[in-house]
This record gives structure tokens, C-alpha cells and sequence, in this order.
């Protein structure tokens, strides 16, 4: 087993719920310090070290990894989409500001290796719809989208003037039944198999023709161990990579989800959600992923629908 201290932050959210399970599986229980601002899960609090803490209170933090002597971090705090949206302001201050002070921390604290999640809310209506390349244009129209892209552009400089080996993932949607979603415009992508299960119909917050990049948490979770494990001089993006998964409306995934729920039915309500994801692109081109670190995706729609009825729990929706 290696020999590394990884701190998570975050580690009671989406991805958070799920990474420090695998994390734990690969640098054992006790290397793998979960935190967060609140509570997490029992099987996160209780397979290992769980610290609340304020990933704004840098004394806290800073105290943390020393006392564990920490080698690695994953930062996964932030505000959402949907959310920030709704507070601008907050949206921006967490989500730059706590990537700057982790990020001084990581160098102070001589951390080998920090991974932060950027998104496809980087892109904006200008970028292509299809297929999105790795270097296009980038004019994202949120402060989500504003604050990844700033991000993006901080790692690669803490990289290239500071040395920290940084490395970034553009997720697109992500889908799990582990833990609900935080607030972004993906989430009905989560919602919808709790509503299919329980009330066999969902209202929607999109357009039934609204494309959006999406994939598998499994998926996620793999392409992110994969990153953090692929040899530094390999990499040649210190922003954010690309990473294709699948892609598909509300009407195309109400449509194999109906394939095992014959009498499901989805409606359509937009709601100001509606607005984000048509600034963001349909699908996302990975191929300098793949060529750099090897990432493949490995579910497709129908192989996501299958295990998302078979292993989500109702009724649970509750954020
Ligand atoms: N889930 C997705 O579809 C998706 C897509 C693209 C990018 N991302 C990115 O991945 C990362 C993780 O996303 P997620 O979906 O797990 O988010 P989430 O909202 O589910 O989890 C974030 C966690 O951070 C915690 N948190 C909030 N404020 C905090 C603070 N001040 N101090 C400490 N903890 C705090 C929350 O309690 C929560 O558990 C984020 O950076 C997000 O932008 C997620």
C-alpha cells in the first residue's frame, strides 16, 4: 500500500462521498482524513478520520495538515451552479478564495500533489456546441463558470511559477446514487431516478431537448485516481483536461428509463436553471486526455440507467 497522507475536502459531498471510499481502498483507512463543514455520511465518518472544518479558516486547515502531515489533497469545496447563481458574490469569494488558500497551504505544508475539480461551466455560448476541443473559446456567462475558469487559470500558474503539481478535471455533469447533488443544473439527471422509482413521473427543470455533457460517477471517480496517478511529465495541461463521457437530453433519458419503468412519464417546468445550461455545450471532446493519461470511459446511457434503478434508495430527497 503506498505511503501517503490525502486530506479531502468537501468529503461529505457528491463526489466527496464516494472518492474517499475509494481513496481509503487504495492508501488505507486510516491515511485518508475526510473533512467538511458539516456532516457527512456514516460510512464516510466512520471507515476513517472525519475533521469538521471550514475550508475558509485557514488556521483550522493549516493546523490539519500538519498535525496528519499531509502529502496529497483533494479540494472538492465549492458552490454549485444553480446555487452561486443565486449568490454571486458568496459563489465567487468560497470558490476563489478557498482555491488560493489550499493552494498556498499545499506549498507551505510541502504537499506532493493537489487535485481540484474545475467543469464544463467553463464554457459559454460562444463555445461550440459539439464535440467541445480542449483549447476553444471560453467565455463562460455564470460565476460558476467565471470562478472555474479563473481557477483553471490560477493552477497553471501555481504550477509553472511556483512548482505546485496541481492537476484539474473539466467534470461534466455527474451522476451517482450515493449522496444527492449540491445545487448545480445537472441535478435533475440525479433527481429523476428518485422520482421514477418512487412516483413513477418527473417534472423536470429543463427543456426535454436540452443536451448536456454527463457521466457516471464511477467514471468520475476513475478518471480523477487516473489523473493523480499518471506520471507529472506526461501532463500537458495544468488548467483543467477535458474528459468525454456521455451526453444526452431529458427526453432521451426519460426514454431508457421508461424501457424499465413502462408506466414512467417525464414533464417539462424550465426553471432559471434553463438559462445556465444553454450557455454550456452538448458533448466534450477527450482525446488529449486519452492521449496524455490513458482516460476511457466505460458506461454508456444504458449501462448508467441500469445500475442508477438498481442501486438508488427511496425515498431519501432531501438536499
Ligand atoms: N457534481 C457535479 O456534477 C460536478 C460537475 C462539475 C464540477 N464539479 C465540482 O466538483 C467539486 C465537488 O462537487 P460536488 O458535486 O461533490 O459538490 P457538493 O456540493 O455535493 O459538495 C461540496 C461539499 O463541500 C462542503 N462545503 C461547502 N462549503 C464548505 C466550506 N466552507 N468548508 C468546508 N466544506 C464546505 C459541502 O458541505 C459539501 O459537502 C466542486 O468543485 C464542483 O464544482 C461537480
Amino acid at each position: 500500500m503506498k505511503q501517503e497522507k490525502v486530506i479531502i475536502l468537501g468529503a461529505g459531498g457528491q463526489i466527496g462521498t464516494e472518492l474517499t471510499m475509494e481513496l481509503r481502498k487504495i492508501y488505507g483507512h486510516s491515511q485518508v482524513i475526510a473533512t467538511d463543514i458539516r456532516d457527512a455520511s456514516d460510512e464516510v465518518k466512520n471507515s476513517g478520520p472525519f475533521e469538521i472544518v471550514d475550508v475558509m479558516d485557514t488556521a483550522k486547515l493549516n493546523e490539519l495538515m500538519k498535525l496528519y502531515k499531509v502529502t496529497q489533497v483533494y479540494h472538492l469545496v465549492a458552490l454549485l451552479s444553480a446555487t452561486a447563481e443565486k449568490n454571486p458574490k458568496f459563489g465567487w469569494d468560497l470558490n476563489m478564495g478557498s482555491l488560493f488558500s489550499v493552494m498556498d497551504l499545499c506549498l507551505e505544508n510541502g504537499v506532493s500533489k493537489l487535485f481540484w475539480p474545475s467543469s464544463i461551466a467553463v464554457f459559454g455560448p460562444t463555445t461550440p456546441k459539439a464535440n467541445v476541443p480542449q483549447h476553444t473559446v471560453v467565455e463562460p456567462t455564470t460565476v460558476y463558470g467565471v470562478s472555474k475558469y479563473a481557477g483553471e487559470l490560477w493552477c497553471d500558474y501555481y504550477f509553472r511559477k511556483k512548482g505546485l503539481d496541481v492537476r484539474s478535471i473539466r467534470y461534466p455533469g455527474l451522476i451517482g446514487y450515493k449522496s444527492i447533488p449540491g445545487g448545480g443544473t445537472t441535478d435533475y439527471a440525479v433527481d429523476i431516478f428518485y422520482e421514477a422509482k418512487k412516483h413513477q413521473k418527473y417534472s423536470c427543470f429543463l427543456e426535454a431537448d436540452t443536451r448536456l455533457p454527463m457521466m457516471y460517477m464511477t467514471d468520475a471517480i476513475h478518471a480523477t485516481l487516473q489523473l493523480m496517478d499518471a506520471p507529472a511529465d506526461q501532463l500537458s495541461i495544468r488548467t483543467a483536461y477535458n474528459i468525454n463521457g456521455l451526453d444526452f437530453t431529458p427526453a432521451e433519458l426519460a426514454a431508457a428509463i421508461k424501457k424499465h419503468i413502462p408506466s414512467f412519464e417525464i414533464s417539462y417546468a424550465p426553471d432559471f436553471r434553463q438559462q445556465i445550461a444553454n450557455s454550456w455545450p452538448g458533448s466534450i471532446n477527450g482525446d488529449l486526455a486519452a492521449k496524455d493519461w490513458g482516460w476511457k470511459p466505460a458506461f454508456n446511457l444504458e449501462a448508467m440507467v441500469s445500475e442508477m434503478l438498481e442501486n438508488t434508495k427511496v425515498p431519501i430527497l432531501t438536499a
